[in-house]
């Protein structure tokens, strides 16, 4: 069944905690959903169509959007078939999630039955189909290193697509679903696969002390699930208090030669401002190009009191803006996110990129 529903208010649907709404709301639980759409109202997908997954990522610049938005709101979790056991001797748990299910539920599902893989990405906001997308990642997980297939409706050939993990072009926050040729896909089942052998991936600063006095050997999914929770928590603001988007910058990923320039820009910012110089954070990837931390650079760049109305940077996490009262406009979170371009351009000669998908009331 789907559902449609006329000059729809998705303020509730979005983590900003800002007004949206949009012209025609979609809700579909599968792929037969959405074949059906297609057959009996196609004038619904034939223009403008955005697709919507938890809403924890996307500010709505006029508070309005004028198409369709797609909204997957199906959340089963259904096991495969045993895999067979590997060479290695390991054996897989593969599940077929439908795109709506919260993705901290499926933690939760698989961590408590023991399966590897989903447990560094505990409460993170959103649902499996926006995690596909966007490759969230977190504590040194990613959620391609899961994925098997993605299963997605082209609303323009009115066909199921099948994609591998190959096809979905992952890298970091990356995902062959952010380009234009995969505009008119809409996401309705992610297949992971998870294993029974234990891997747990304790490097990330402060999950092995959250564990308190529980061994390596004796980490379990579940418990290293609470352990990122706790972390989590000290860091990052309360979906459930606190509006915002996650993360609203990228790391930014420069070449080697660049980095240089950037530790030359910072060297005389530093001696322009009178600010203490210390050297530029970051590390080198597998492909020999730098990656660094957005919140770093912000912070050191000096934007940690930044605010523009209702809009400031987490004071623990200033990689993440927030609607600090609830009154912040789409307006003030843009101009904020300006300053602090500007502010860490002028100081590191690096522009971040935002994470946050931006939509405007027409996209073209
Ligand atoms: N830092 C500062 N000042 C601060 C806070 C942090 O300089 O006030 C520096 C610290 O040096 C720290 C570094 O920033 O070592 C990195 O911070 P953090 O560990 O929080 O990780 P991140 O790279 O900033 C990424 C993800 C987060 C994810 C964390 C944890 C992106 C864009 N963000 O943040 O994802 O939770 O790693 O792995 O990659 C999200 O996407 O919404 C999100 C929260």
């Amino acid at each position: 069944m789907y559902k449609v529903t006329h000059n729809a208010d998705l303020t509730r649907l979005t983590t900003f905690g800002i007004t949206a709404g949009c012209g025609c709301l979609v809700e579909y639980e599968s792929l037969e959903d959405l074949r059906l759409l297609a057959e009996e109202q196609p004038g619904l997908i034939q223009g403008e169509v955005f697709n919507l997954g938890g809403g924890s990522n996307v500010l709505f610049l006029d508070g309005w959007y004028a198409g369709t938005v797609l909204h997957c709101v199906g959340e089963d979790v259904s096991e495969l078939a045993p895999e067979a056991i590997s060479d290695t001797g390991e054996v897989f748990v593969g599940l077929r999630v439908q795109a709506g299910a919260k993705l901290d539920n499926l933690v939760d599902y698989s961590t408590h039955r023991g399966l590897w893989g989903l447990e560094n990405l505990a409460a993170i906001p959103g649902c499996v189909g926006g995690a596909a997308v966007q490759n969230v990642g977190a504590y040194g997980a990613e959620f391609a290193r899961c994925v098997t297939k993605v299963r997605a409706f082209d609303i323009d050939t009115r066909h199921p697509v099948e994609l591998s993990v190959g096809q979905c072009e992952y890298g970091y926050r990356h995902s062959f679903f952010k380009t234009a040729a995969a505009a008119r896909l809409a996401i309705c089942e992610v297949e992971v696969r998870l294993s029974a052998k234990a891997a747990p991936r304790l490097g990330y600063s402060g999950i092995r002390e959250a564990l308190g006095d529980v061994t390596d050997d004796a980490a379990t999914p579940a418990l290293i699930a609470a352990a990122v929770r706790e972390v989590r928590s000290a860091k990052l603001p309360d979906p459930a208090e606190v509006g915002s988007a996650g993360s609203y910058f990228k790391n930014p990923v420069v070449e080697a030669p660049y980095f240089r320039k950037v530790e030359d820009v910072w060297r005389a910012f530093c001696g322009r401002c009178g600010t203490a110089y210390v050297p530029v954070q970051h590390h080198t990837t597998d492909d020999g190009r730098v990656k660094l931390s957005a919140a770093w650079l912000i912070d050191k760049a000096g934007c940690k009191p930044f605010s523009v109305g209702g809009a400031s940077l987490w004071p623990a996490q200033p990689l993440v803006i927030v609607n600090r009262d609830g009154h912040a406009t789409a307006a003030d979170i843009l101009s904020l996110q300006n300053r602090v371009q500007d502010r860490v351009e002028e100081a590191f000669a690096i522009r971040l990129e935002p994470e946050v998908v931006r939509l405007s009331a027409a996209m073209r």
